[in-house]
């Protein structure tokens, strides 16, 4: 399904990269196998596609069948972990413009990521007298950003349907025992979905946090797992030959020869909130203990018009790791009997191979330039192809930390601004911390 070619980081990283770390590599691979590694109660997503709750699946369909049914718009309320995921995957298989089409399953919003008043209002206005259902996904269910979100969204719910009517559209994943969200969803009795306690939020998107705003969006979440599970099958294969461990030797080799960034690049617009998913699994992952490469992404064609420049000729910290689908259409460049832009050379050619002249000229450009660059080619985009890079990535994430000799599942250095908030905002407890603040500002 996946492959990888590292031809382009030849001269960049010494030749034994992989047999270098081969040791290194063998005793991550088993860390994240038996759950025995630092962070080891959260690698319960690396069995995720073979060993998932199939009655919590059922139901997923389940409930999608029934907000396609009831809702002409979901608003699904979450961030980070508890986000990323299902925009990620909604736009690269439904469009970023999803909302736009024609089709048969509920306009999706995504809400409580952030804390933009201008942002809440329009959504409010978005949603309008349109029948709607809400998803909200919090694990530890007190997060700010979707818990006020979801106050404003329940409230519109029970103002216009009822207490009644509003429990039958809201949906609730959270953990399956604690929180404040459990504690509410129970009292109301709202539908459950969980969040499984070994699974860390940017780890969760084959769970129900992302399944059920996938599956309302119409996607086969059945082929999506189909996916992840081959990949799982053929990454549990350790070796030389193993592209995750290809790739993961390569990223390290690169880090220590001195690179700070690396860029992921993409020449399907549709990929960019993927990207955006990406940057989270590795930037919370790796970037710790003063370590960690800085994940940052570009969208080419377009940003070799800006970014461009930078890329071949600013600081050389950076190496690039290009995605590539296989189109999955064909378009023809019409011939102009004028030839005003001096282009007939290319009529009647696909579109597809242009951009495959661009991404084969600006490797080699950036190569050029002192910029490494790993390529990583898939089949057309597909739930199975998505399921799979999915699935890799976070193989990827989790050999690359241990590698790095860091946690790669905890994410102690979000909760700094969420003390420095919460105190900032009166929060009862916070007294003290509140005073030293407001001192220093
Ligand atoms: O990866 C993570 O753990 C975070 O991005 C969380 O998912 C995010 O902070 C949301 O947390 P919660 O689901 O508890 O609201």
């Amino acid at each position: 399904m996946l492959k990888l070619n590292l031809s382009k980081l030849n001269g960049f990283i010494p030749q034994d990269c992989l047999p270098a770390r081969q040791e290194a590599l063998a005793k991550a691979a088993a860390m994240l196998a038996d759950h025995s590694g630092p962070g080891g109660d959260f690698t319960g997503w690396v069995a995720l596609p073979r060993d998932y709750d199939k009655e919590e699946f059922a139901r997923i369909q389940a409930a999608a069948k029934k907000i396609r049914k009831q809702s002409q718009v979901l608003l699904v309320i979450g961030i980070g972990g508890s986000y990323l995921g299902a925009r990620a995957v909604i736009d690269l298989l439904c469009s970023p413009n999803y909302n736009l089409k024609k089709k048969d399953t509920p306009d999706i919003y995504f809400a409580g990521n952030g804390l933009s008043t201008d942002s809440l209002l329009e959504l409010m206005e978005l949603v309008g007298d349109r029948d709607f259902s809400v998803n909200i996904i919090s694990k530890s269910g007190t997060t700010t950003e979707p818990a006020v979100a979801f106050r404003i969204f329940k409230n519109m719910l029970e103002e216009r349907y009822g207490k009644e009517g509003a429990r039958e559209r809201i949906y609730a994943t959270t953990d399956k025992a604690r929180g404040a969200l459990k504690g509410l969803a129970d009292a109301e009795g709202y539908e459950e979905f969980v969040v499984p306690d070994d699974v860390g939020g940017r780890y969760s998107v084959l769970t129900a946090v992302g399944l059920l705003p996938i599956a309302v969006a119409g996607v086969d979440i059945q082929a999506l797992m189909g996916g992840a599970r081959q990949a799982m099958d053929e990454l549990a294969q350790g070796g030389p030959d193993n592209p995750a461990w290809q790739y993961a030797a390569a990223r390290h080799a690169l880090y220590q020869s001195g690179k700070k960034v690396e860029l992921l690049a993409c020449y399907e617009p549709p990929f960019r909130f993927f990207a955006e998913w990406w940057k989270q699994l590795f930037g919370e992952s790796e970037g710790k203990e003063g370590k960690g490469l800085f994940p940052a992404s570009v969208e080419f064609t377009a940003d070799l018009h800006s970014m461009g420049q930078y890329i071949q000729e600013g600081e050389r910290i950076m190496f690039e790791t290009v995605v590539k689908f296989a189109p999955r259409g064909e378009f023809l460049i019409p011939n102009d009997p004028d030839n005003v832009d001096g282009l007939n050379f290319l009529s009647g050619k696909p579109l597809a191979f242009v951009a495959e002249q661009a991404m084969r000229g600006t490797i080699l450009a950036h190569v050029d330039g002192g910029v490494p660059n790993a390529l990583i080619e898939l089949p057309a985009i597909s739930p199975a192809s998505v399921g799979y890079l999915i699935y890799f990535f976070e193989y990827v994430c989790g050999l690359s930390g241990y590698l790095l000799e860091v946690n790669p599942f905890d994410q102690p250095g979000v909760e700094a601004y969420k003390k420095n908030m919460f105190a900032l905002l009166g929060k009862p407890g916070y007294e003290e911390m509140k005073a030293a603040l407001e001192a220093k500002l």
